[in-house]
């Protein structure tokens, strides 16, 4: 099958198209500005770029006439490429938009027009921030009963400065229960709202011409190729470069802040999965392992891989649109991808820290970035 995966050079989209490529019955189109942000100024990828089934399109989902190149005979699409850091887009609405929003407007907008660029299949990697803070229950005394899904939006920025990070409801606490596709949608960033225009973009354009869609919505994902120069997004990264510098770690908040941190290859199996299924409104599927790990949790397991101890703080810094926690109700991924992530988070976390030691310095950006945040909520 030919196969188009737009942001193919990124971290997904490079560990996709390997996949892909040892199934050996696909050829693949690769479409991807290479934003410096992510790769670097000379970025080279000789192992994807010299296969002879891959054919790579230098640029940019908004230039049309590249677009219409890279759709020409595929049978399937995957869409991956977009501006990724959620603080970030705060601040570059109209870049986040561009890429994200008015890039999938052109996609679409060439498969809908010209029955001959119309694949079969289109695979959204959309993200679980649609959901902003997610769902939440009042927690009993005497156990854990859920008697109704609440959505607590974002915090004030004077509670955390009083170091009040959970959500309370009544004076009683509110406890984070696994998110559901169907629980509110409720993006809290400009990067949110652009995954979610790009889902909604999507399930119309596709329906009206008869593509089968299937959006994911990742958690966390982690692994070997995640970019360690993006100081905007992937923590685990992030941290492994700063540890590797010789730096510490700020931990923001009081450490207890969680996620649910899906290994790489399990998000790949997904992605391959997600091509096969048929054609559903319930094909709006949350990928992650339905468990979450705190920050400080994630710092002590590194500081443990790479046997340094004592170079993590907590800080009591916060971020602008940051959610609490976060964690995948998978039970719609069992069910329609009949699959769940595998890998333990101390194997991947372990082979993600064996690769980032292998790789070359790269400038520990984070503190820079940080300051660029905290300036935005000075701002406001
Ligand atoms: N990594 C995660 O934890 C995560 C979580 C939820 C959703 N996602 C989504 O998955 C997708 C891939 O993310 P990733 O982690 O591989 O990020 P990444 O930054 O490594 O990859 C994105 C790729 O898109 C490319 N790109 C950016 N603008 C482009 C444009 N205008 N035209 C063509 N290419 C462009 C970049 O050069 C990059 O190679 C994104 O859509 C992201 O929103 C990722």
């Amino acid at each position: 099958m030919r196969i188009l995966i737009t942001g193919g050079l990124g971290f997904i989209g490079r560990a996709l198209a390997k996949r892909l490529l040892d199934e050996n019955a696909h050829q693949l189109v690769l479409l991807d500005t290479l934003s410096p942000q992510v790769h670097g100024e000379n970025p080279s990828y000789p192992d994807l770029l010299s296969h002879p089934n891959v054919r790579f399109l230098k640029g940019s989902v908004c230039d049309r006439s590249l677009v219409r190149d890279a759709l020409a005979g595929v049978s399937a699409v995957y869409h991956l490429a977009a501006e990724t850091g959620t603080g970030q887009s705060m601040d570059e609405i109209q870049r986040y938009y561009d890429t994200n929003v008015m890039g999938t407007a052109i996609l679409l907008e060439e498969v809908v027009k010209e029955p001959s660029l119309r694949p079969k299949a289109l695979v959204l990697s959309s993200s679980r921030s649609v959901y902003g803070e997610g769902a939440y229950a009042l927690s009993e005394d005497d156990g854990f009963e859920v008697t109704s899904r609440i959505y607590p939006s974002g915090r004030s920025a004077t509670d955390m400065q009083q170091g009040s990070f959970e959500f309370l409801r009544d004076g009683r606490p509110l406890t984070p229960i696994p998110t559901k596709e169907t629980d509110k949608i409720d993006p809290n960033s400009i990067y949110a709202a652009s995954k979610y225009a790009q889902e909604q973009m999507c399930q119309i354009a596709c329906s009206t011409v008869g593509i089968s869609f299937t959006a994911l919505r990742l958690q966390n994902v982690y692994g070997p190729g995640q970019s360690l120069r993006n100081p905007y997004t992937g923590i685990l990264s992030i941290f492994t470069n700063t540890l590797k510098q010789g730096g510490s770690i700020d931990i923001f908040e009081d450490g207890e802040e969680s996620r649910d941190f899906v290994y790489i290859d399990d998000v790949t199996r997904a992605f391959r999965l997600a091509l096969d299924v048929p054609a559903s409104p319930d094909n709006i599927i949350n990928v992650g392992t339905g468990n979450r790990h705190t920050v400080s949790e994630i710092v002590g397991l590194l500081e443990r891989k790479i046997g340094v101890s004592g170079r993590s703080y907590i800080s009591g810094r916060f971020r602008p649109g940051d959610i609490r926690h976060c964690f995948a109700d998978v039970s719609r991924m069992n069910r329609i991808l009949g699959f769940k992530a595998e890998t333990p988070l101390i194997d991947g976390l372990s082979a993600t820290v064996d690769w980032a030691l292998n790789q070359p310095a790269e400038l520990d950006r984070s503190d820079a970035a940080n300051r660029e945040l905290e300036a935005l909520v000075r701002r406001n």
